[in-house]
């Protein structure tokens, strides 16, 4: 018999570009049995997170980090009151209802100063906007047209409060933080989850556009070589990227599986398409 509570499931609650939901199923064999802590310092939407905590997997501490600020607010408040949260998304639920095109945009264009305000906005702002994408100018504002949904569930009152619970006070830390950073805190026993910002496939398909700052070759050669770090240090790793030249020179001499997905990185529905995957682990 279970022990785990199946209406107690948290699960992602954004669109992220590049989210593993799809992937999960290739992902779960290689999770290790036993492991100390565990790390997810490209944590978007936190799809391996999310089914680790569901299936009781986290025993130890949880290190949940990402560059993007406004992310990272999301989870602590979350974590801290999701009440206060919760809210603020049903008062846009029924303001977005009112006039769509108005609502989306004034929304778009305030600038909040309240942590918990922000936090409904990013979350409003990834429900209703083009695909869930999240993409942001030179200055760093958000500016991702609207999208096409007639009645999005800007509030989805018991998942947000399940991934309170998953939040839990004690054993997860969550941080904005670059992740080279809180990758020095691992050691022996830990599972560490790198999902980077794809390599691009394509001179054309670099979506990379989390932040401003962006994730290219160097960052890709400097996860690499973290990478080897943490295997000497005889940590568990598992990273996915795209399948390409890179990416294989990078990890030639670890173990690499591929698998086939479907990417919606692609703004422009019609070309997204199934592309390959590469799945590293020591
Ligand atoms: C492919 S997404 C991760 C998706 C995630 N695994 C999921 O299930 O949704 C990559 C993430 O890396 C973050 N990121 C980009 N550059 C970073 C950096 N230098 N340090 C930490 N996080 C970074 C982005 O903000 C983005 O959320």
């Amino acid at each position: 018999m279970s022990l785990i509570d199946l209406s107690c499931r948290p699960k992602p609650f954004l669109k992220w570009a590049g989210g593993k939901a799809q992937l999960l199923n290739h992902l779960k064999p290689l999770i290790p049995h036993h492991f100390n802590n565990y790390f997810e310092p490209f944590l978007g939407g936190g799809a391996m997170f999310f089914y680790l905590s569901s299936n009781g997997l986290l025993l130890n501490k949880s290190y949940l980090t990402d560059i993007n600020e406004d992310l990272i607010n999301v989870y602590k408040c979350l974590k801290k009151s999701p009440e206060i949260l919760l809210a603020k998304l049903i008062a846009n639920e029924r303001n977005y209802l009112k006039d769509p095109l108005d609502f989306y945009y004034k929304l778009r264009r305030t600038v909040y100063a309240d942590n918990f305000e922000k936090a409904a906005q990013f979350i409003t702002l990834n429900k209703t906007c083009y695909n869930g994408l999240y993409r942001v100018n030179k200055e760093g504002k958000f500016n991702v047209p609207m999208g096409r949904y007639k009645k999005p569930m800007i509030c989805d009152v018991t998942n947000l409060r399940n991934v309170h619970l998953a939040l839990d006070p004690l054993g997860v830390k969550i941080e904005c933080t670059d992740y080279g950073h809180v990758l020095k805190r691992a050691s022996e026993g830990d599972f560490i989850y790198l999902d980077p910002p794809f390599s691009p496939i394509s001179k054309t398909s670099n979506f990379t556009e989390y932040t401003t700052r962006g994730f290219g070759t160097q960052d890709q050669e400097n996860l690499a070589r973290i990478f080897t770090m943490l295997c000497e240090k005889k940590c568990k790793v598992i990273v996915s990227n795209s399948d390409t030249k890179l990416v294989r020179d990078l990890y030639k001499e670890y173990k690499m599986i591929t698998v086939s997905s479907l990417r919606s990185i692609n703004c422009q529905s019609n070309r997204r398409r199934g592309t390959r995957e590469l799945i590293i682990c020591n």
